[in-house]
């Protein structure tokens, strides 16, 4: 008899223990949900995002920004703008503007890339990823290829 209600004892608190786990669960789901928003899905490719004003970039100047995550560098030439990114092809060093001689470099073996982020000479052997560039009333915008 007494064992019968030893038995019935240790089921409920077998039970309580559940709902105590999962009320703690549901305690610590919520808690990080307001701590930590739900965070956006990335934006999908092909999509315009504004990356600077005109006069935020100078003619012969570079301008890092980052985009779905990721870094890129802006160039203004005297005829364009262009967004290309900021990490090599190679081994995926990151990349910086040579204001002097107007190129990317590879800060890791120093390919060289020109102003729309074609190869000019190194060890890499395609050119820097670019973005399409939409100016509208002097703001930039830049969205990655579909492909
Ligand atoms: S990672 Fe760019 S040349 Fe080495």
């Amino acid at each position: 008899m007494a064992s019968s209600a030893s038995h019935a004892y240790r089921g409920t608190d077998y039970l309580l223990g559940i709902l105590i786990l999962l009320l703690t669960g549901l305690l610590l789901f919520w808690t990080g949900r307001f701590l930590q928003p739900v965070r956006l899905p990335p934006t999908s490719p092909g999509s315009y995002h504004f990356i600077a004003q005109l006069d935020d970039v100078a003619s012969g100047t570079a301008l890092a920004f980052e985009l779905e995550g990721r870094k890129w560098l802006l160039a203004r030439t005297e005829d364009y703008v262009t967004a290309v990114s900021g990490y090599c092809t190679y081994r995926g060093s990151r990349i910086r503007w040579d204001r002097r001689n107007q190129v990317f470099l590879c800060e890791g073996h120093g390919s060289t890339f020109g102003p729309r982020g074609n190869l000019i000479h190194g060890l890499a052997t395609s050119p820097l990823e670019t973005l399409r560039i939409r100016t509208v009333d002097d703001r930039i915008y830049g969205a990655r290829d579909l492909s």
